[in-house]
């Protein structure tokens, strides 16, 4: 009998997910759930064909020359700014994703984040626990308006549309919208959202949500020149990737209140956190946890899973991104 296929998953997924993969290959995983360094993601990856990985781990040319059996890499991620794509092609590496799945967790999140930014919920919150809630006071912690406000959006994919949704038909507010390309006129009618240029959409959004995939193109993209663009009462979600935003630029913008405030989920060195972010109170700052609900985690962590079975089984991958 010939040995079953080897494959790595790279971080704790959910046991019912590690048994479907053990019905087809032998399974190596991380014990503790803790990220293995690059050295030793590449130490274990030798001999495998297949590796699940989350988002974090880096496939690149250099990575793939030393692993020359792996034929799949499968993120549980709808982002993919970790995978070195021309490498894996020239590799002979597929790379997959696992979009869909999250679009509308994700979209919650960030109507979450825009209300808790716009509405300052956990800055009122350290405020009452901290003890210093004296009276009920007419402009105690008085926000921006959220309902009826112009809504923002840079990426125009599938959350895009999604929290497009949400702000049209939930909150009646006027939806603008900038992307590489515009929506059908169908489309625009569906979510209730119009085109803008790049500099329109950041003078005229009073909450403008980043959801752009994270490209060399889009580093640093919403940078100082945009923020000056903004209005000092608008608020500034992030719930696509931290290097889109220049934090730096933005902390100045947020201390000098030519900004009112930010949401962001995601960080340009996670875990690690610009620590200039975490002194100013006007910032809302969760771990990147838009996709956190354990329904949808476990349909994330099952696509990618299912990607690794049908590849390896039948040459033939659900979300493809290099076929
Ligand atoms: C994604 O799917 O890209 C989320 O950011 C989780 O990594």
């Amino acid at each position: 009998m010939s040995a079953r296929p080897a494959i790595l998953v790279a971080r704790a997924v959910f046991p019912e997910v590690i048994d479907k993969l053990r019905l087809h290959f032998e399974v190596e995983t991380t014990p503790d759930g803790v990220a293995w360094s690059p050295a030793e993601l590449r130490e274990r990856l030798q001999g495998k064909v297949g590796v699940l990985t989350t988002g974090s781990e880096r496939i690149d040319g250099a990575l793939l020359a030393a692993c020359p059996q792996l034929k799949v890499v499968a993120n549980l991620a709808v982002g993919h700014n970790n995978f070195d794509l021309e490498a894996m092609t020239s590799a002979g590496v597929l790379g997959t994703n696992a979009p869909d799945v999250l679009t509308e967790t994700t979209a919650d999140f960030g109507f979450a984040l825009l209300m808790a930014t716009a509405r300052r919920v956990t800055e009122s919150e350290h405020y009452l626990r901290a003890g210093r809630w004296k009276q009920w006071s007419l402009d105690l912690f008085a926000g921006a308006e959220v309902h009826g406000s112009t809504l923002g959006i840079l990426g125009m994919g599938r959350i895009g549309q999604a929290i497009a949704r949400r702000g049209a038909l939930g909150f009646g507010m006027p939806v603008i919208y900038h992307n590489r390309s515009p929506l059908s006129p169908e489309q625009e009618a569906r979510v209730g959202a119009r085109y803008v240029d790049r500099d329109t959409l950041f003078a005229q959004a009073d909450h403008l949500v980043l959801v752009l995939p994270y490209t060399p193109a889009a580093h640093h993209t919403v940078g100082a020149a945009e923020l000056a663009r903004m209005k000092p009462t608008a608020t500034l979600i992030n719930i696509a990737r931290g290097g889109i935003v220049d934090e730096d630029a933005l902390v100045a913008a947020l201390r000098e209140q030519r900004l009112a405030a930010a949401g962001l989920d995601v960080f340009e060195g996670e875990p690690a956190v610009n620590p200039a972010l975490l002194t100013v109170p006007n910032v809302v700052l969760t771990p990147h946890i838009a996709s956190a609900t354990r329904p949808t985690r476990l349909a994330m962590a099952t696509l990618a899973a299912d990607n690794l079975i049908a590849y390896l089984t039948e040459g033939r991958a659900l979300t493809p991104l290099n076929p």
